[in-house]
């Protein structure tokens, strides 16, 4: 055994101290667009991608010493991709990382054991409908010096989508870390709507993160004593003290007085927002994860889970010369958890210019496209899944699981291809659960308060009050949709096209990690 020695005091004199978010102005940085990838060829009329991920520093605030990172191709967030609608891609995802880590690998955690090597990653198209073997499958993480070649069909509508990391056991590292990019799909139709595009239409990626004086990330580590119960530093969720916006914390954003789309992306490992504009004025929310709604729906309030999109239109045309900051009051976590301070409160601004420069011919048009409802009596199986957490006798959490199943238990869920199903998530937690599924869009059908008590004593669902509908909001395709604390919520599914292996999980990172994932099978007849 290699002798180790330990100085504390030049340790603690050395080690970085947790940076005050206080010390870091709001608004001083532009934001950032993340730039658009183009393919390295086209070999039989599939445009070719190479991306490669990499270690660098990049400033994320002016007053902050470069940050080190991982990224896709030197950049956090990565390039965006726009892919068309009917036009597939191939994507080159190559893992030139490090081979060490630098964020707290728990290695008591599934698929994170000391058996495998510490840096691993795969990619996955979130929200993609891909065949298994392009999917990114969380076991199917490669290391350093190898890579995957992914074909990604497209054969979606116009949609948001973004791509991620998916190592089992330790994604929410990796997405800490900055491995996350944008993925936008383009069809005919919602091109010729004359929504506001170009200068006007911005994508805005929100994650939080916290930092150390230094400019490194800090990511917290358990401070419960090592037992059997606390066997590592994994917690339960991490939420940052600072917001960044497209790999900037706090920026600011010039806007001519005109009609803007945002595509609204959560990209946080735990935090929920409840967004708002401090102008009072309404968001007209046109999308949602898949695609655009019927028709767009005023909403003064935006609560976006992690993984969730919300695509809106802001008209900023009587607010000249005004200073807009664009806010949110979510609990962390949500819904029982802290309050937002003055810095978790502010997400950017928007700095309304006084002129356009050209004049606004975009239009917000009445109705976007038809947005069919799944009728309930198209499916064929009904499935009942709970959504748990354990804890330690002090109420420490120590992992979360989905059916009361581990990562590691069999395939339970396993839809025949091209059924229709309706899942019943039941939250037996007190917080609200992000749930998302691989492959499919499904659409949210309805929301029921239930007693929980009498569901843990008799296994039976008693419900306590009517079925709330859908928010407005959530009224078009989804693939991650809030499970309400207290609630049993339930989602129709269409599973069409591929038959194989694909996972639906919690898109609390820090719950994926430890359990709240389970594969699911599409089954060919
Ligand atoms: Cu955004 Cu399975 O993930
Ligand atoms: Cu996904
Ligand atoms: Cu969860």
């Amino acid at each position: 055994m290699p002798l180790r020695f330990n100085i504390p005091s030049l340790l603690a004199a050395d080690s970085p101290q947790p940076l005050d978010p206080a010390r870091l102005k709001k608004f001083v940085d532009s934001l950032p667009i993340p730039r658009v990838l183009r393919p390295k060829r086209i070999a039989k009329g599939i445009p070719q991608y190479e991306v490669t991920m990499t270690a660098f520093r990049q400033k994320l605030h002016r007053g902050l010493p470069p940050t080190y990172l991982w990224g896709y191709n030197h950049t956090y967030p990565g390039p965006t991709f726009e892919a068309g609608t009917g036009q597939p891609i191939s994507v080159k995802w190559i893992n030139h990382l490090p081979t060490r880590h630098f964020l707290p690998v728990d290695t008591n955690i599934h698929g994170a054991d000391m058996g495998a090597p510490a840096v691993r990653a795969v990619v996955h198209l979130h929200g993609g409908h891909v065949p298994p073997e392009s999917d990114g499958y969380p076991e199917s993480w490669f290391t350093p010096g190898n890579s995957a070649t992914y074909l990604y069909p497209n054969n979606q509508p116009a949609m948001p989508l973004w791509y991620h990391d998916h190592a089992l056991g330790i994604t929410r590292l990796n997405v800490y870390a900055g491995l996350a990019g944008l993925y936008l799909i383009r069809d005919s139709a919602e091109n010729a709507l004359n929504l506001p595009r170009g200068r006007q239409e911005i994508p805005l990626l929100i994650q939080d993160r916290a930092f150390n004086t230094d400019g490194s990330l800090f990511y917290p580590v358990s401070d419960l004593p090592v037992s059997p119960e606390h066997p590592g530093p994994w917690v339960p969720e991490s939420f940052g003290n600072a917001i960044l916006v497209n790999g900037m914390v706090w920026p600011h954003l010039a806007v001519e007085p005109r009609k803007y789309r945002f595509r609204i992306y959560n990209g946080s490992n735990a935090r929920f927002y409840n967004l708002s504009l401090s102008s009072g004025q309404p968001f007209f929310v046109i999308g949602s994860d898949g695609g655009l709604l019927e028709t767009p729906q005023g909403m003064t309030q935006l609560l976006v889970a992690p993984a969730e999109r919300v695509d809106v239109v802001v008209d900023f045309t009587s607010l000249r010369g005004m200073n807009i900051q664009f806010t949110n009051d979510a609990n962390a976590p949500f819904p029982g958890g802290d309050p937002v301070d003055e810095h978790t409160s502010q997400v950017m601004e928007f700095r309304v210019m006084r002129h356009t420069s050209s004049r606004d011919t975009s239009i917000l048009p009445p109705f976007l496209r038809p947005v069919p409802r799944i009728s309930e009596s198209s499916a064929t199986l009904l499935r009942d899944l709970t959504l748990v957490e354990q804890a330690d006798a002090d109420d420490n959490p120590t992992g979360s699981f989905l059916n009361g199943m581990t990562w590691d238990d069999p395939v339970t869920e396993s839809p025949q291809l091209g059924s229709t199903e309706i899942w019943r998530l039941i939250n037996l937690t007190d917080d609200t659960h992000p749930i998302h599924l691989h492959l499919v869009q499904f659409q949210v059908l309805d929301r029921q308060p239930f007693d929980e008590e009498a569901y843990e004593a008799t296994s039976q669902i008693v419900f306590t009050g009517p079925p709330l509908p859908p928010e407005p909001n959530e009224m078009g395709w989804k693939d991650t949709v809030r499970a309400n604390q207290g609630a049993v919520t339930r989602l129709i599914a269409r599973f069409t096209d591929y038959a194989g292996r694909y996972v639906w999980h919690c898109h609390i990172l820090e719950h994926e990690d430890n359990d709240m994932m389970r594969p699911y099978v599409v089954v060919a007849p």
